[in-house]
């Protein structure tokens, strides 16, 4: 049996109709908080649970022998919680082989918040004893859109990303690749980097939707303050304005430029491409 976590999210979902191509549903559960949120599957088993919830999380979990953990939504301390009681759940609950979804350079040290969160997360598992691959997921394309806002149909691109690139890399590719360690875990650990072939700045962003769009596009470095500012004038939350300026910190200091295609043995097409991406979208 395969359960996974955030099952109604963009990631969890995706994972579980490339699943369905090749296991039955009757092999998986979908956990979630909201069963309304789910599209139903007919034979695919649904339980509740919430990272907040330790036994939810290890009654959720019991009779699976591989778990899906997406990483958490939240911020700092309460992700950290999060993620470490779901590998305590999941170890108590007898999975055999744990998949979570880290983040690229993961470090004690890392300028992202989440980077820290998801070091700490690596760490426990690593401790567990179950069989463990770890997805250091870069930026998602899907992303973009809502780092540049508007520019996707003014080329205006405002935000604080300085000469910093990312190997963006697109939801779907990451969840079929998902769906065949899910389908077949190998014994042992294994971690992989999850980007893109090549990592771009917002500069190339905004040229490439020059080309893309013919939109007279341009890029502007703001100020961490300015940005800072702006979040807060959207009405985000101090611990949401922190974790945006400590992502943008992150790439202006290049934690998400690194490119190792190694993960695409589990993809038997090129992935989509920015161009690709921000030419259809
Ligand atoms: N690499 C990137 O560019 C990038 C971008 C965004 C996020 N992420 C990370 O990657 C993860 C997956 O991405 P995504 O696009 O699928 O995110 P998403 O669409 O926001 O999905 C998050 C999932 O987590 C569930 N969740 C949230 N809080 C929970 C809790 N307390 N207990 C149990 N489940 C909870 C949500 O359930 P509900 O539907 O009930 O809310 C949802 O199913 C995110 O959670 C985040 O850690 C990465």
């Amino acid at each position: 049996m395969i359960a996974i976590t955030g099952a109604t999210g963009n990631l969890g979902r995706a994972t579980i109709q490339q699943l369905l191509k090749t296991v039955s549903p009757e092999n998986i559960t979908a956990i979630v908080r909201d069963p309304n949120k789910l599209e139903t599957v007919p034979g695919m088993q649904v339980k509740i649970a919430d990272y907040d919830d330790y036994n939810s999380l290890v009654a959720a979990f019991s009779g699976a022998d591989t778990l899906l953990q997406i990483s958490s939504a939240s911020y700092g301390d309460h992700a950290t919680f999060q993620e470490e009681q779901v590998v305590k759940a999941a170890a108590a609950a007898g999975i055999q082989h744990l998949v979570y979804t880290s983040t690229l350079q993961p470090s004690s040290a890392a300028i992202f918040d989440g980077g820290r969160t998801c070091y700490n997360t690596e760490v426990a598992i690593r401790n567990s004893g179950m069989h463990y691959t770890i997805f250091r997921n870069s930026m998602y394309l899907e992303t973009i859109p809502l780092f540049i806002g508007p520019a996707m149909e003014t080329g205006q691109i405002r935000y604080p990303g300085g000469e910093g690139a990312i190997s963006f890399v697109g939801r779907e590719d990451i969840a079929k690749a998902l769906a065949k360690v899910l389908a077949a875990p190998a014994k042992g650990g294994r971690s992989f980097n999850i980007t893109g072939d090549h990592a771009y700045s917002f500069g190339d962003i905004a040229r490439i939707l020059g080309e893309e769009r013919g939109l007279p596009a341009t890029y502007t470095n703001i100020s961490e303050e300015e940005f800072r500012t702006e979040m807060e004038g959207f009405g985000l939350p101090p611990e949401a304005v922190d974790f945006y300026s400590s992502m943008a910190a992150s790439i202006r200091n290049r934690e998400f430029s690194l490119t190792d295609m190694t993960w695409q043995q589990f993809l038997d097409k090129p992935t989509l491409d920015i161009r690709a991406f921000l030419g259809e979208n």
